[in-house]
């Protein structure tokens, strides 16, 4: 399917020829939520993810079928240090051009992930000229002094050379793109941080880590000033090491933005599962929760940190999202598995006032039924909530947004809206009563939004779940439901399709597998 989609207001300059121009992406924080605005208003990400060698022009038209087909309104595609600065202060704007064409031609919205310094904690993607001058662009040394794959974050030349190529990039984006912003976001580097070692050993890192640490990251951490070894003891090696991937990343960021300031995140390889060996579980120095303060700290032209949450547990994953959820933090998941099991997640992630979700790896796989099933999960959640993206964004942003996702052996929840409570249930049938031991869904893959419109209005989306509006208050009135509306949004404006009542009432609002929109106004006698 071939989709071109005009951004709102935008028709009548296209009329007339001219490049759009919409408000520039940018991040808002609002008494500890934050949503992502995009043409001038909060922004829904539900993103698909290239795999790592698909963004080339010769490929990625064979990628869109897969992106249409989970109902995605963004792609994150990675842009390649080694392909966009093949010489010294050369740049070759081929593969970021065709990506934002091509968006545009399919539309959806684009984030950028600059593949430079660091990917998966190593050096992978920094030009073959580089990679051939350790001399003049030092590796990190490991505890033995053997060299790692990753560059030093403490060698001037390292840091010069990335902040001029993504200074470079950042300004062929505003030639591009300043004016129409099919790009919303940039990621700065992929999971930085290093594999292979716990922190630069050095000469220039050593003189570094037998110091102090700087007054002002103590004082923001509340911690006394000594050297790294005295204020963080066991941790001092892996504290040292983010501090030093966090500054280098927040100058090539703020020489990005000097350019073009767009909101710029960072993703973390997470330190989750059991595992904590830093420098081999996962890379150290990347934003892992429990560096993430000082990451905060150090970072400040970095908007966000995003999680790259590979998981299908409900206690894993929730437990991730819940880490990185703070009033200085939006829920983000910059990336998730191809996996049917993960997509009721993305309503925890919204309830907890997050921007986005984003599908790890969508293109080009083979067509297994573990695929088609992960396929129809993530694409009736995007169809779903895409429908409504924009009330979904701001529910979020304004803490009307609430959700229930089932977990395994416990088939009902409740939801506090108020006066009013939303009993779901998981298992029940789509009418009828439901037995007296909920059996839960065969799969525990029931999930379900509510937006606070009103007091007694809410807009109700969800699949296989079952739910039950309960009036509490002590005024002994009961509660009924008055109006339960099936519709969706037609240019923002809410259009009914038939009402909901008798057996479709009486048992509870039912959601199966189709992607269903209810509206519902409460009342009491
Ligand atoms: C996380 C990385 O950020 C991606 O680029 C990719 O390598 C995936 N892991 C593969 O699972």
């Amino acid at each position: 399917m071939f989709r071109v989609r005009l951004w709102a207001g935008c028709i009548g300059i296209l009329l007339a020829s001219q490049a759009c121009a919409t408000e520039q992406p940018r991040l808002v924080q609002q008494q500890g939520r934050f949503a992502l605005f995009v043409d001038g208003a909060p922004y829904t990400v539900m993103a698909a993810q290239l795999h790592n060698s698909s963004a080339w022009p010769e490929i990625l038209p064979s990628t869109w079928p897969s992106v249409e087909a989970l109902h995605a309104n963004t792609l994150e595609a990675p842009v390649y240090w080694e392909q966009f600065e093949p010489q010294p202060g050369h740049f070759d704007t081929t593969n970021i051009d065709a990506l934002i064409d091509q968006s545009r031609q399919h539309g959806v919205r684009l984030i950028l992930l600059w593949f430079g310094s660091w990917k998966n904690g190593q050096m992978h993607y920094v030009p073959t000229w580089i990679k051939n001058d350790p001399v003049h662009y030092p590796r990190a040394l490991d505890e033995h002094g053997e060299p790692v794959e990753d560059l030093s974050p403490y060698a001037d030349a390292n840091l010069q050379a990335d902040k001029t190529a993504f200074a470079a990039l950042m300004h062929h984006l505003k030639q591009k793109d300043g004016q129409q912003h099919t790009v919303i976001l940039v990621q700065v580097e992929n999971e930085p941080g290093m594999i292979g070692t716990i922190r630069d050993h050095g000469a220039a890192a050593n003189a570094l880590f037998n110091d102090k640490l700087p007054e002002q990251l103590a004082a923001s951490l509340h911690k006394p000033t000594g050297t790294w070894s005295d204020v963080f003891s066991a941790d001092a090696d892996e504290m040292f090491n983010a501090y030093g991937v966090a500054r280098y990343i927040d100058q090539v960021a703020a020489a990005g933005k000097a350019e073009y300031s767009l909101p710029m995140y960072v993703n973390a390889w997470l330190r989750y599962k059991g595992k904590h060996l830093p420098g081999y579980d996962y890379p150290s120095g990347g934003a892992t929760w429990n560096v993430l303060d000082l990451w905060k700290a150090s970072a400040s032209h970095i908007d966000f940190v995003g999680t790259d949450l590979y998981s299908t547990d409900y206690n894993e994953f929730t437990k991730v999202v819940d880490q990185y959820a703070r009033s200085d933090n939006p829920a983000w998941i910059s990336e998730t598995g191809y996996e049917a099991g993960n997509a009721p997640y993305f309503f925890h992630v919204l309830a907890k006032g997050g921007i986005g979700f984003s599908i790890f790896g969508v293109d080009n796989d083979e067509d297994t039924p573990k695929r088609q099933a992960a396929t129809a999960a993530h694409a009736r959640n995007f169809q779903l909530v895409g429908a409504m993206q924009r009330q979904v964004a701001q529910a979020a942003f304004d803490g009307q947004l609430f959700a229930a996702v089932e977990q395994p052996g416990q088939p009902q929840k409740t939801l506090d809206l108020g006066r009013w409570q939303a009993r779901v249930s998981f298992g029940a049938p789509m009418w009828g009563d439901a037995p007296a031991e909920l059996p839960g869904n065969p799969s525990a893959d029931g999930h379900l939004l509510i937006i606070r419109q009103s007091a007694t209005e809410f807009l109700v989306a969800g699949i296989n779940a079952r739910v039950e509006f309960e009036r509490h208050d002590d005024d002994h009135r009961h509660g009924q439901l008055l109006r339960v509306e099936q519709g969706s949004f037609v240019n923002g404006q809410w259009q009914v399709k038939r009402l909901w009542n008798g057996d479709e009432t009486d048992y509870g609002l039912n959601f199966g597998t189709q992607p269903t929109m209810l509206r519902v106004t409460v009342g009491s006698y």
